[in-house]
Protein backbone atom coordinates (compact mmCIF):
# COMPACT_ATOMS: atom_id res chain seq x y z
CA UNK A 1 0.00 0.00 0.00
CA UNK A 2 0.76 3.52 -0.73
CA UNK A 3 2.58 6.01 2.17
CA UNK A 4 -0.74 7.69 3.40
CA UNK A 5 -0.57 11.16 2.25
CA UNK A 6 -2.45 14.14 2.64
CA UNK A 7 -2.71 16.65 -0.56
CA UNK A 8 -4.89 20.07 -0.98
CA UNK A 9 -4.39 23.10 -3.07
CA UNK A 10 -5.82 26.71 -3.06
CA UNK A 11 -6.29 28.72 -5.78
CA UNK A 12 -4.23 32.28 -5.81
CA UNK A 13 -6.67 34.56 -5.08
CA UNK A 14 -4.26 37.32 -3.35
CA UNK A 15 -3.84 38.14 0.41
CA UNK A 16 -5.33 35.50 2.50
CA UNK A 17 -7.83 36.62 5.87
CA UNK A 18 -8.81 35.31 8.93
CA UNK A 19 -11.55 33.13 7.62
CA UNK A 20 -8.35 31.28 5.85
CA UNK A 21 -7.05 30.77 8.93
CA UNK A 22 -9.45 29.47 11.02
CA UNK A 23 -11.17 27.51 8.20
CA UNK A 24 -8.29 26.09 6.36
CA UNK A 25 -4.28 26.93 7.20
CA UNK A 26 -4.81 26.49 10.75
CA UNK A 27 -5.81 22.74 10.14
CA UNK A 28 -2.86 22.01 7.41
CA UNK A 29 -0.68 23.16 10.09
CA UNK A 30 -2.38 20.45 12.76
CA UNK A 31 -1.86 17.77 9.58
CA UNK A 32 1.61 19.03 8.65
CA UNK A 33 3.34 17.06 11.46
CA UNK A 34 0.38 14.27 11.73
CA UNK A 35 1.51 13.01 7.80
CA UNK A 36 3.46 13.72 4.75
CA UNK A 37 1.88 16.51 3.43
CA UNK A 38 1.47 18.30 0.21
CA UNK A 39 0.24 22.02 -0.58
CA UNK A 40 -0.37 23.68 -3.60
CA UNK A 41 -1.41 26.83 -5.56
CA UNK A 42 -3.64 25.59 -8.16
CA UNK A 43 -3.16 28.49 -10.73
CA UNK A 44 -4.21 26.23 -13.40
CA UNK A 45 -7.33 26.00 -11.61
CA UNK A 46 -7.59 30.02 -11.41
CA UNK A 47 -7.11 30.45 -15.28
CA UNK A 48 -10.48 28.28 -15.52
CA UNK A 49 -12.29 30.95 -14.44
CA UNK A 50 -9.76 33.93 -14.73
CA UNK A 51 -8.44 33.06 -18.39
CA UNK A 52 -9.59 36.76 -19.80
CA UNK A 53 -7.05 38.45 -17.11
CA UNK A 54 -4.52 36.23 -15.66
CA UNK A 55 -2.35 39.01 -14.52
CA UNK A 56 -2.79 38.81 -10.74
CA UNK A 57 -2.17 35.03 -10.65
CA UNK A 58 1.45 35.05 -10.85
CA UNK A 59 1.38 37.76 -7.89
CA UNK A 60 -1.19 36.22 -5.81
CA UNK A 61 0.22 33.15 -5.87
CA UNK A 62 3.53 34.54 -4.05
CA UNK A 63 1.51 36.57 -1.75
CA UNK A 64 -0.52 33.55 -0.83
CA UNK A 65 2.67 31.27 -0.26
CA UNK A 66 3.88 33.84 1.56
CA UNK A 67 0.47 34.04 3.76
CA UNK A 68 0.91 30.08 4.13
CA UNK A 69 4.09 30.49 5.49
CA UNK A 70 3.39 33.08 7.76
CA UNK A 71 0.39 31.25 9.32
CA UNK A 72 3.10 28.57 10.06
CA UNK A 73 2.61 26.30 7.38
CA UNK A 74 6.73 24.88 7.74
CA UNK A 75 8.15 24.21 4.78
CA UNK A 76 10.50 21.11 6.82
CA UNK A 77 7.04 19.34 7.40
CA UNK A 78 5.09 20.18 4.05
CA UNK A 79 5.62 19.54 0.70
CA UNK A 80 4.85 23.35 -0.93
CA UNK A 81 4.32 23.89 -4.73
CA UNK A 82 3.06 25.58 -7.98
CA UNK A 83 0.60 23.24 -10.17
CA UNK A 84 1.87 24.61 -13.21
CA UNK A 85 5.11 23.64 -12.44
CA UNK A 86 4.76 19.86 -12.26
CA UNK A 87 3.68 19.60 -16.09
CA UNK A 88 2.99 15.86 -15.35
CA UNK A 89 -0.55 17.42 -13.58
CA UNK A 90 -1.39 18.45 -17.18
CA UNK A 91 -0.63 14.82 -18.87
CA UNK A 92 -2.51 13.07 -16.33
CA UNK A 93 -5.60 14.98 -16.78
CA UNK A 94 -5.32 14.32 -20.27
CA UNK A 95 -5.05 10.35 -20.06
CA UNK A 96 -8.01 10.70 -17.60
CA UNK A 97 -10.04 12.95 -20.04
CA UNK A 98 -10.02 9.84 -22.51
CA UNK A 99 -12.42 8.05 -20.33
CA UNK A 100 -14.54 10.47 -17.89
CA UNK A 101 -17.76 10.73 -19.34
CA UNK A 102 -18.94 13.82 -20.10
CA UNK A 103 -22.61 13.57 -17.60
CA UNK A 104 -19.93 12.83 -14.64
CA UNK A 105 -18.85 16.07 -15.22
CA UNK A 106 -22.00 17.62 -16.22
CA UNK A 107 -23.27 16.20 -12.95
CA UNK A 108 -20.72 17.60 -10.54
CA UNK A 109 -22.91 20.21 -8.26
CA UNK A 110 -20.39 23.24 -8.87
CA UNK A 111 -20.63 23.20 -12.35
CA UNK A 112 -24.21 24.70 -12.96
CA UNK A 113 -24.07 26.86 -9.64
CA UNK A 114 -20.90 28.21 -10.43
CA UNK A 115 -21.84 29.10 -14.14
CA UNK A 116 -25.06 30.74 -12.77
CA UNK A 117 -23.37 32.43 -10.06
CA UNK A 118 -20.52 33.87 -11.88
CA UNK A 119 -22.63 35.77 -14.38
CA UNK A 120 -20.09 38.14 -15.47
CA UNK A 121 -17.98 35.68 -16.94
CA UNK A 122 -18.56 32.79 -19.99
CA UNK A 123 -17.92 29.73 -18.38
CA UNK A 124 -19.05 27.83 -21.49
CA UNK A 125 -15.44 26.49 -21.61
CA UNK A 126 -13.69 23.45 -22.11
CA UNK A 127 -11.42 24.12 -19.27
CA UNK A 128 -14.39 25.08 -16.75
CA UNK A 129 -15.99 21.53 -17.60
CA UNK A 130 -12.70 20.21 -16.78
CA UNK A 131 -11.69 21.38 -13.61
CA UNK A 132 -12.93 18.76 -11.14
CA UNK A 133 -10.82 16.29 -13.47
CA UNK A 134 -7.56 18.98 -13.02
CA UNK A 135 -8.43 18.41 -9.34
CA UNK A 136 -8.56 14.51 -9.65
CA UNK A 137 -5.45 14.60 -11.62
CA UNK A 138 -3.84 16.85 -8.97
CA UNK A 139 -4.67 14.58 -6.23
CA UNK A 140 -4.34 10.95 -7.91
CA UNK A 141 -0.93 11.95 -9.19
CA UNK A 142 0.62 11.60 -5.74
CA UNK A 143 -1.71 8.90 -5.04
CA UNK A 144 -3.34 11.17 -1.98
CA UNK A 145 -5.47 9.36 0.86
CA UNK A 146 -6.63 11.96 2.36
CA UNK A 147 -7.78 15.54 0.88
CA UNK A 148 -8.86 18.19 3.32
CA UNK A 149 -11.24 20.39 1.88
CA UNK A 150 -14.68 22.29 2.87
CA UNK A 151 -18.39 20.82 2.30
CA UNK A 152 -18.50 22.29 -1.13
CA UNK A 153 -15.24 20.70 -2.18
CA UNK A 154 -16.23 17.07 -1.54
CA UNK A 155 -18.26 16.40 -4.84
CA UNK A 156 -14.89 16.82 -6.42
CA UNK A 157 -13.19 14.15 -4.55
CA UNK A 158 -15.79 11.85 -4.77
CA UNK A 159 -15.84 12.50 -8.14
CA UNK A 160 -12.28 11.57 -8.63
CA UNK A 161 -12.97 8.22 -6.20
CA UNK A 162 -15.16 7.64 -9.56
CA UNK A 163 -12.18 8.57 -12.08
CA UNK A 164 -9.79 6.20 -9.74
CA UNK A 165 -12.00 3.20 -9.68
CA UNK A 166 -12.68 3.33 -13.54
CA UNK A 167 -8.88 3.77 -14.17
CA UNK A 168 -8.00 0.86 -12.37
CA UNK A 169 -11.02 -1.02 -13.17
CA UNK A 170 -10.03 -0.36 -17.15
CA UNK A 171 -5.92 -0.74 -16.86
CA UNK A 172 -5.42 -2.23 -13.63
CA UNK A 173 -5.99 -5.40 -15.16
CA UNK A 174 -3.33 -6.04 -17.03
CA UNK A 175 -2.80 -8.79 -19.18
CA UNK A 176 -2.06 -12.32 -17.31
CA UNK A 177 -2.93 -10.68 -14.24
CA UNK A 178 -4.51 -13.36 -12.13
CA UNK A 179 -1.14 -15.20 -13.46
CA UNK A 180 0.97 -12.72 -12.08
CA UNK A 181 -1.15 -12.44 -9.14
CA UNK A 182 -1.17 -16.00 -8.58
CA UNK A 183 3.09 -16.55 -9.10
CA UNK A 184 3.50 -12.93 -7.03
CA UNK A 185 2.09 -15.14 -3.74
CA UNK A 186 4.29 -17.72 -3.95
CA UNK A 187 7.15 -15.54 -3.57
CA UNK A 188 6.08 -14.62 -0.23
CA UNK A 189 7.21 -18.60 0.24
CA UNK A 190 4.52 -21.89 1.10
CA UNK A 191 3.56 -20.98 4.47
CA UNK A 192 2.83 -17.10 4.13
CA UNK A 193 1.25 -17.94 0.76
CA UNK A 194 -1.19 -20.58 1.85
CA UNK A 195 -2.20 -18.35 4.77
CA UNK A 196 -2.69 -15.49 1.88
CA UNK A 197 -4.94 -16.93 0.07
CA UNK A 198 -7.12 -18.31 3.01
CA UNK A 199 -7.53 -14.29 4.25
CA UNK A 200 -8.51 -13.76 0.90
CA UNK A 201 -10.58 -15.86 0.18
CA UNK A 202 -12.55 -15.57 3.42
CA UNK A 203 -12.25 -11.92 2.46
CA UNK A 204 -14.23 -12.20 -1.35
CA UNK A 205 -16.84 -15.21 0.19
CA UNK A 206 -17.45 -14.09 3.09
CA UNK A 207 -16.93 -10.24 3.56
CA UNK A 208 -14.88 -11.01 6.71
CA UNK A 209 -13.26 -7.28 7.04
CA UNK A 210 -10.81 -8.85 9.54
CA UNK A 211 -9.13 -10.75 7.11
CA UNK A 212 -8.99 -8.62 4.81
CA UNK A 213 -7.12 -6.54 7.45
CA UNK A 214 -4.83 -9.38 8.35
CA UNK A 215 -4.12 -9.92 4.36
CA UNK A 216 -3.02 -6.83 3.83
CA UNK A 217 -0.47 -6.49 6.87
CA UNK A 218 0.77 -9.14 5.85
CA UNK A 219 1.28 -8.28 2.62
CA UNK A 220 2.84 -4.66 4.52
CA UNK A 221 5.33 -6.93 5.59
CA UNK A 222 6.78 -8.48 2.78
CA UNK A 223 10.32 -7.50 2.10
CA UNK A 224 10.54 -9.30 -0.62
CA UNK A 225 8.18 -8.20 -3.25
CA UNK A 226 8.35 -5.67 -5.72
CA UNK A 227 6.05 -2.59 -5.96
CA UNK A 228 4.50 -3.95 -8.65
CA UNK A 229 3.63 -7.26 -7.25
CA UNK A 230 2.66 -5.41 -3.85
CA UNK A 231 0.43 -3.20 -5.93
CA UNK A 232 -0.74 -6.36 -8.11
CA UNK A 233 -1.59 -8.08 -5.01
CA UNK A 234 -3.68 -5.10 -3.00
CA UNK A 235 -6.09 -5.36 -5.82
CA UNK A 236 -6.22 -9.24 -6.39
CA UNK A 237 -6.51 -9.54 -2.68
CA UNK A 238 -10.14 -7.29 -2.92
CA UNK A 239 -11.00 -9.19 -6.02
CA UNK A 240 -10.24 -6.52 -8.41
CA UNK A 241 -7.36 -5.26 -10.43
CA UNK A 242 -3.88 -3.87 -9.63
CA UNK A 243 -4.52 -0.14 -8.03
CA UNK A 244 -2.49 1.74 -9.95
CA UNK A 245 -4.36 5.18 -8.73
CA UNK A 246 -5.30 5.51 -4.66
CA UNK A 247 -9.15 6.39 -3.94
CA UNK A 248 -8.66 9.11 -1.72
CA UNK A 249 -10.74 10.35 1.05
CA UNK A 250 -11.99 14.19 1.30
CA UNK A 251 -11.30 15.13 5.38
CA UNK A 252 -13.81 17.48 5.82
CA UNK A 253 -12.71 20.85 7.26
CA UNK A 254 -15.48 21.68 9.77
CA UNK A 255 -17.41 24.78 8.78
CA UNK A 256 -15.05 27.66 10.87
CA UNK A 257 -17.82 30.11 9.61
CA UNK A 258 -15.30 32.88 10.73
CA UNK A 259 -17.58 35.65 11.01
CA UNK A 260 -16.42 38.78 9.39
CA UNK A 261 -17.19 42.29 10.55
CA UNK A 262 -20.37 42.44 9.84
CA UNK A 263 -21.64 38.67 11.26
CA UNK A 264 -21.63 37.17 7.75
CA UNK A 265 -18.47 34.88 6.53
CA UNK A 266 -15.59 37.17 6.16
CA UNK A 267 -14.91 36.99 2.62
CA UNK A 268 -12.98 39.40 0.69
CA UNK A 269 -15.42 40.16 -1.78
CA UNK A 270 -17.66 41.13 1.36
CA UNK A 271 -15.64 43.71 2.58
CA UNK A 272 -15.76 42.47 6.03
CA UNK A 273 -12.37 40.98 5.85
CA UNK A 274 -8.97 41.09 7.95
CA UNK A 275 -5.80 40.16 6.38
CA UNK A 276 -3.50 37.82 7.64
CA UNK A 277 -1.25 40.62 7.47
CA UNK A 278 -2.82 43.96 8.07
CA UNK A 279 -1.09 46.94 9.63
CA UNK A 280 -2.31 46.77 13.76
CA UNK A 281 -3.52 50.65 13.06
CA UNK A 282 -6.03 49.39 10.32
CA UNK A 283 -7.25 46.36 12.20
CA UNK A 284 -7.69 48.03 15.41
CA UNK A 285 -9.78 50.44 13.21
CA UNK A 286 -11.78 48.31 11.87
CA UNK A 287 -12.49 46.75 14.82
CA UNK A 288 -13.37 50.00 16.37
CA UNK A 289 -15.78 50.87 14.12
CA UNK A 290 -17.37 47.22 13.21
CA UNK A 291 -21.27 47.02 14.08
CA UNK A 292 -22.57 45.83 16.96
CA UNK A 293 -26.70 45.52 18.61
CA UNK A 294 -28.23 47.96 16.12
CA UNK A 295 -30.94 48.38 19.09
CA UNK A 296 -28.10 49.65 21.32
CA UNK A 297 -27.95 53.08 20.39
CA UNK A 298 -26.64 55.03 23.42
CA UNK A 299 -24.54 53.55 26.35
CA UNK A 300 -27.37 53.37 28.73
CA UNK A 301 -28.99 50.93 26.22
CA UNK A 302 -28.89 46.98 27.50
CA UNK A 303 -28.08 45.31 24.28
CA UNK A 304 -28.25 41.76 22.96
CA UNK A 305 -25.42 39.47 22.28
CA UNK A 306 -27.39 37.35 20.10
CA UNK A 307 -28.09 40.33 17.82
CA UNK A 308 -24.05 41.74 17.55
CA UNK A 309 -21.18 40.70 15.71
CA UNK A 310 -18.79 41.51 17.80
CA UNK A 311 -20.23 38.67 20.05
CA UNK A 312 -19.23 36.39 17.49
CA UNK A 313 -15.76 37.10 17.32
CA UNK A 314 -15.97 36.89 21.55
CA UNK A 315 -17.07 32.55 20.62
CA UNK A 316 -13.90 32.79 18.44
CA UNK A 317 -11.85 34.47 20.82
CA UNK A 318 -13.13 34.16 24.27
CA UNK A 319 -13.00 31.77 27.14
CA UNK A 320 -15.99 31.16 29.28
CA UNK A 321 -15.39 33.55 31.91
CA UNK A 322 -15.05 36.53 29.20
CA UNK A 323 -17.74 35.57 27.50
CA UNK A 324 -19.80 35.84 30.89
CA UNK A 325 -18.76 39.35 31.19
CA UNK A 326 -19.76 40.20 27.86
CA UNK A 327 -23.21 38.60 28.20
CA UNK A 328 -23.52 39.97 31.65
CA UNK A 329 -22.23 43.60 31.18
CA UNK A 330 -24.11 44.30 27.32
CA UNK A 331 -27.36 42.90 28.83
CA UNK A 332 -27.57 45.16 31.91
CA UNK A 333 -25.49 48.20 29.96
CA UNK A 334 -22.91 47.51 32.54
CA UNK A 335 -20.33 47.87 29.63
CA UNK A 336 -20.08 50.04 26.80
CA UNK A 337 -19.35 48.57 23.35
CA UNK A 338 -15.53 49.84 23.07
CA UNK A 339 -14.82 48.12 26.23
CA UNK A 340 -16.43 44.91 25.52
CA UNK A 341 -14.35 45.12 21.39
CA UNK A 342 -11.05 45.50 23.62
CA UNK A 343 -10.40 41.64 24.53
CA UNK A 344 -11.28 41.34 20.53
CA UNK A 345 -8.39 43.54 19.51
CA UNK A 346 -6.21 42.62 21.53
CA UNK A 347 -6.98 38.87 21.13
CA UNK A 348 -6.89 39.12 17.05
CA UNK A 349 -3.24 41.24 17.31
CA UNK A 350 -1.92 38.89 19.19
CA UNK A 351 -2.92 36.12 16.92
CA UNK A 352 -1.65 38.44 13.72
CA UNK A 353 1.34 39.52 15.56
CA UNK A 354 3.88 36.23 14.90
CA UNK A 355 2.21 36.02 11.46
CA UNK A 356 2.94 39.65 10.55
CA UNK A 357 6.79 39.38 11.36
CA UNK A 358 7.34 35.55 10.16
CA UNK A 359 6.31 37.57 6.76
CA UNK A 360 8.44 40.01 7.24
CA UNK A 361 11.25 37.55 6.82
CA UNK A 362 9.83 36.49 3.57
CA UNK A 363 9.34 40.02 2.01
CA UNK A 364 12.94 41.12 3.42
CA UNK A 365 14.20 38.17 1.10
CA UNK A 366 11.78 37.23 -1.28
CA UNK A 367 14.41 34.62 -2.88
CA UNK A 368 13.62 32.68 0.25
CA UNK A 369 10.19 32.17 -1.16
CA UNK A 370 11.42 31.23 -4.31
CA UNK A 371 13.43 28.53 -3.04
CA UNK A 372 11.23 26.81 -0.80
CA UNK A 373 8.95 26.68 -4.15
CA UNK A 374 12.10 25.34 -5.82
CA UNK A 375 12.39 22.87 -3.72
CA UNK A 376 9.12 21.41 -2.63
CA UNK A 377 8.20 21.59 -7.43
CA UNK A 378 11.10 18.66 -7.13
CA UNK A 379 9.81 16.34 -3.73
CA UNK A 380 6.34 16.72 -5.81
CA UNK A 381 7.71 15.91 -9.19
CA UNK A 382 9.52 13.07 -8.47
CA UNK A 383 6.44 11.72 -6.88
CA UNK A 384 4.36 12.76 -9.98
CA UNK A 385 7.17 11.31 -12.21
CA UNK A 386 6.78 7.98 -10.51
CA UNK A 387 2.75 8.01 -10.54
CA UNK A 388 2.90 8.65 -14.49
CA UNK A 389 5.21 5.66 -14.92
CA UNK A 390 2.76 3.45 -14.13
CA UNK A 391 -0.07 4.74 -15.75
CA UNK A 392 1.17 5.01 -18.90
CA UNK A 393 2.76 1.83 -18.67
CA UNK A 394 -1.04 0.78 -17.50
CA UNK A 395 -2.25 2.90 -20.73
CA UNK A 396 0.38 0.94 -22.86
CA UNK A 397 2.62 4.29 -23.53
CA UNK A 398 5.93 3.15 -22.59
CA UNK A 399 7.26 2.86 -25.78
CA UNK A 400 10.26 0.90 -25.00
N1 LIG B 1 -10.89 23.43 -6.17
C1 LIG B 1 -10.20 23.75 -4.94
C2 LIG B 1 -10.83 25.02 -4.37
O1 LIG B 1 -11.37 25.81 -5.07
C3 LIG B 1 -8.73 23.96 -5.15
C4 LIG B 1 -8.07 22.70 -5.60
C5 LIG B 1 -7.55 22.44 -6.83
C6 LIG B 1 -7.85 21.55 -4.80
N2 LIG B 1 -7.00 21.19 -6.85
C7 LIG B 1 -7.18 20.60 -5.63
C8 LIG B 1 -8.17 21.20 -3.48
C9 LIG B 1 -6.85 19.36 -5.17
C10 LIG B 1 -7.83 19.94 -3.03
C11 LIG B 1 -7.17 19.03 -3.87
O2 LIG B 1 -10.75 25.20 -3.17
FE1 LIG C 1 -22.13 43.88 21.10
FE2 LIG C 1 -20.55 43.89 23.21
FE3 LIG C 1 -21.89 46.12 22.48
FE4 LIG C 1 -23.18 44.04 23.51
S1 LIG C 1 -21.64 45.30 24.53
S2 LIG C 1 -23.78 45.22 21.72
S3 LIG C 1 -22.02 42.33 22.68
S4 LIG C 1 -20.29 45.08 21.34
Amino acid sequence: MYETRVLSGMRPTGALHLGHYHGVLKNWARLQSEYPCLFFVADWHALTTDYESPGEVEKNAWDMVVDWLAAGIDPSQAVLFIQSHIPEHAELHLLLSMMTPLGWLERVPTYKDQQEKLTDRDLSTYGFLGYPLLQSADILIYRAAYVPVGADQVPHVEFTREVARRFNHLYGREPGFEDKAKTAVKKMGSKKARLFNELRTRFLEQGDAEALQRARALLEEQQNLSRGDRERLYGWLEGGGKKILVEPEALLTEASRMPGLDGQKMSKSYGNAIGLREEPESVTKKLRTMPTDPARVKRSDPGNPERCPVWQLHLVYSDDARRDWVWKGCTSAGIGCLECKQPVIDAVLAELAPMRERAQTYLDDPTLVRSIVADGCDRARKLAVETMRDVREAMGLTYS
